[in-house]
Parts: C-alpha cells; sequence; structure tokens
C-alpha cells in the first residue's frame, strides 16, 4: 500500500525592513519615520497571530522568504529583520534548520556611502552586464573561474559580488545558516543546493536557492539580470548533470519572465525542478507555463510592506500544501491566501482569483496547475478527503494512497458525466454551450 506524504510550506516575501539612522538625510528618516505605525500594524502581533492559527491547524514544515528581506541591505536593517524572523520562527514553530531564503535586489547594497567602493562597485556591474550583452555564455564561465572575456578584469567580479557580503554574512553568522551561503554551493560564488535532512522521507528533498539579484543595479534591472547558465546547471543537477531525485523546490527573487535569461531559464528549470517560489512583483501569482515542449510551475508570494507604495497592494503571504507520492512526484497543491484588511486585521481572502473560496486554491497536478471552475468544489471536496486520512512530515504519515486513486478512478469521472449532463457540453473542449444554439 502506498504512501503518500503531505507538505506544508509558508511562503513569504518583500519584507523591505528600514531603519532611521543618524547619517540619513531628513527627508529619508520623515519617511522612515511615517511609515513605522503601519509597518507595525501589519507586521506585529496581528501577524505573529495568523502565523499561530496557521500552526495550530497543522504542521509548518518550512519558511520560504524569497528575496528583499531588508530595503538598503544595510546591516541594522538585517539585525531589526533578524529580530522579525525570529519571532516568525516561534510563531510558525520551526527552527532556523527550516528557514530558507534568497537575496533580492533590495538586498544587493546598490549604493555606497565611500564614494571609491560606490565607484569600484558601479563600474563593475555595468561592464560585467555589458559583456553579458553580448557573451553570455562567457560570463556565465567567467563566474565559475574560467578566464574572463576578452577586455574584462577578473577582479570585477567580486568587486560587484562584495555588495551582496552583507546579507550573506547576516544568513551565514547572525542566523547561523552557513550551508546556505554561497560558498558551499557547487557553484562557489552564486545560489546554494540544500538537502532538506529533518525529515525522514523516502525520497530526497531539496531546496535550491538561486541567485538572481547578483548583477542588480538600479531601479531599471528589467531583463537585465542574468541567473547564467552555469548556475542554473550546477544548482539543479547533481554531480553527473543529471536532475536531482526526489522533490526539487526553487527560491528565487525575481520571476524569470524579468530575467535577461529568462528564456534558457525556463527550458532548463522545467526539466529539472517541481516549484519555483520568487517574489519581487509585491502580487500573488499563481502560474503553470507551457510551451510545446516544456512546462513549469511558478508561485509568487505578495509582500509583508511595500513601502512608499502600500497602497498599491494589498499586503499578502500564502501557505503552500502539497501532496507528494513515495518518489517525491507531487500530486496536487492547495494554496491558502492570506491578506491585510484596511480594518488591521489578517484574513483568508479571495481578492486574488474567483475560482478561489475562503483564500483556498486547489490545484491538480495531473490537469497541469488548472482549476476548472466547474469542477473546482469537487477537487477540492477530494483534497479535503484526503487531508482527513492524511499525515504529516513530522511523523504521522498516514496511507492515503488508495484513497487517492479512488477518488482519481471512480468519484471524478462520476462527478464530471453529472457536470456534463447538467451543461450539455464537455469540461476540456469549453465547449458547454454547443447545446444551446437554439436558446
Ligand atoms: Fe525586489
Amino acid at each position: 500500500m502506498a504512501k503518500n506524504y503531505k507538505l506544508r510550506i509558508l511562503h513569504l516575501s518583500d519584507l523591505h525592513e528600514r531603519v532611521c539612522l543618524d547619517w540619513m538625510n531628513e527627508e529619508r528618516k520623515a519617511k522612515v519615520r511615517s511609515g513605522a505605525a503601519s509597518r507595525y500594524r501589519v507586521f506585529g502581533p496581528s501577524f505573529i497571530e495568523i502565523l499561530k492559527e496557521i500552526a495550530h491547524e497543522g504542521v509548518i514544515d518550512l519558511v520560504c522568504f524569497t528575496g528583499d528581506i531588508a530595503d538598503w541591505a544595510l546591516p541594522e536593517e538585517y539585525e531589526s529583520a533578524r529580530i522579525k524572523v525570529r519571532d516568525i520562527f516561534d510563531a510558525a514553530g520551526i527552527s532556523e534548520n527550516d528557514f530558507f531564503l534568497v537575496p533580492g535586489n533590495h538586498d544587493v547594497q546598490r549604493k555606497s556611502c565611500d564614494p571609491i567602493a560606490e565607484e569600484t562597485r558601479g563600474n563593475a556591474w555595468r561592464k560585467i552586464r555589458e559583456y553579458a550583452i553580448d557573451y553570455p555564455e562567457r560570463v556565465s564561465d567567467w563566474l565559475t573561474g574560467q578566464k574572463p572575456p576578452l577586455g574584462a578584469k577578473g577582479e570585477w567580479v567580486d568587486q560587484n559580488l562584495q555588495r551582496g557580503n552583507e546579507f550573506w554574512r547576516w544568513v551565514a553568522e547572525d542566523l547561523g545558516l552557513k550551508e546556505l551561503h554561497p560558498s558551499k554551493s557547487p557553484h562557489k560564488k552564486l545560489g546554494y543546493q540544500v538537502f532538506w535532512k529533518k525529515q525522514k522521507l523516502p525520497f530526497p528533498l531539496w531546496i535550491i536557492g538561486l541567485d538572481s539579484a547578483w548583477l542588480s543595479g538600479d531601479d531599471n534591472d528589467e531583463g537585465k539580470l542574468y541567473l547564467t547558465g552555469k548556475q542554473i546547471d550546477l544548482l539543479t543537477t547533481d554531480k553527473n548533470g543529471k536532475p536531482l531525485e526526489g522533490y526539487r523546490l526553487v527560491l528565487i527573487h525575481h520571476p524569470i519572465t524579468s530575467l535577461a535569461d529568462g528564456n534558457e531559464a525556463f527550458r532548463k528549470l522545467s526539466g529539472t525542478v517541481d516549484l519555483l517560489l520568487h517574489g519581487h512583483q509585491h502580487e500573488p501569482n499563481i502560474r503553470t507555463t507551457n510551451d510545446p515542449d516544456y512546462s513549469l510551475r511558478c508561485f509568487a508570494s505578495g509582500s509583508l510592506y511595500e513601502g512608499d507604495r502600500g497602497d498599491n497592494w494589498i499586503n499578502s503571504f500564502h501557505l503552500i500544501t502539497t501532496v507528494l507520492n513515495p518518489e517525491g512526484r507531487p500530486l496536487n497543491y492547495q494554496i491558502q491566501f492570506f491578506g491585510w484588511s484596511p480594518n488591521g486585521h489578517w484574513h483568508r481572502t479571495d481578492t486574488f482569483y474567483k475560482t478561489s473560496r475562503n483564500g483556498l486554491l486547489a490545484l491538480d497536478v495531473t490537469n497541469e496547475g488548472k482549476c476548472l471552475p466547474v469542477a473546482k468544489k469537487m477537487r477540492k471536496e477530494i483534497i479535503q478527503k484526503e487531508n482527513n486520512v492524511s499525515g504529516d512530515l513530522a511523523g504521522n504519515n498516514i496511507v492515503i494512497g488508495d484513497v487517492l486513486e479512488k477518488n482519481k478512478r471512480e468519484v471524478l469521472p462520476k462527478m464530471v458525466r453529472q457536470v456534463r449532463n447538467t451543461v450539455g457540453g464537455d469540461l476540456a473542449g469549453g465547449s458547454v454551450f454547443k447545446n444551446r444554439k437554439n436558446d
């Protein structure tokens, strides 16, 4: 009898932590101070309360944060963020070993108070970008230790990467997550590939952090950032270049559609990962992108606090629940959306998708992530039945394979027939009105 496993992932993003410091000009100080109260409201006791509620409903296995935890990548911002991160650990009932994060463009020190550093670093990222446009593969190789393209200076790479040092120092030393530091990764300069060891599973569970922010420079980064082919290859495959076995979860800050090498990333990642989580856009998005050859599932989280343009987006985050088979293949996903109300509390929200109910969206992987409107209620019921008998990764793995198979084999076709008879069409072809010509 096959065992299936439930994995619950809390996906957070874009905190943009800010602090007020003496050396800042008055305009900037005023901006930070004026937003402090509303930030406290959104990220204060109400947020902790909703996390405790989620943890009470079931074990949270992983907390994933997809970038821009700080606003200017200042040490004082990270110290302030550390306190918030510890509060999240406590409320979610996780340890630091279950917390994974990647840098965003705001975690790169794009401006420096030191004019010499400013000139050196500024020169480095601009020059590397120029070379990447003409020679993306040469730049990709350069970052892994091969010779720079003709005319480029070898030291530019490290000068550029220094801008992310404060973020990675904080991750490795203050949070104690040394194995996430890029120096430990197969790439050595970018990202990480970590085997999540906490739970005893019959399959490996990989967390892959891709650094999309390393070449960030200004507010016009769209279409100019590179993951590089080598970063993707080295972090999403094993030593022999084969796709990793088990479940493969990727964290990245930018949507790959905004990257200069996004098409290459799409093709490569579609064959090597199961789910990609990202942030940056400050708006939740649940999408499976398909072309004739490839398919990639990407979930974006909203922002925890947007900052100056806070009124443009509802602050939000989501909880992802997936059921995995004994090989680590995902069978379905449920996404529970939470949003911040202007009335002053976090709540389950249907603001983002009209097909969600009480903030819950159910996706059947066998249907490539589509949530068919007429079948969604039925699918929700099936998933609820699964959950009633399923366990969690904390050691209560209960057999649900038979229930799932029975639902797929018997219940689903029966209900589809009922719907067809009711509407006089079919679900797959969108032709439910074809018998209404004479209406
Ligand atoms: Fe960002």
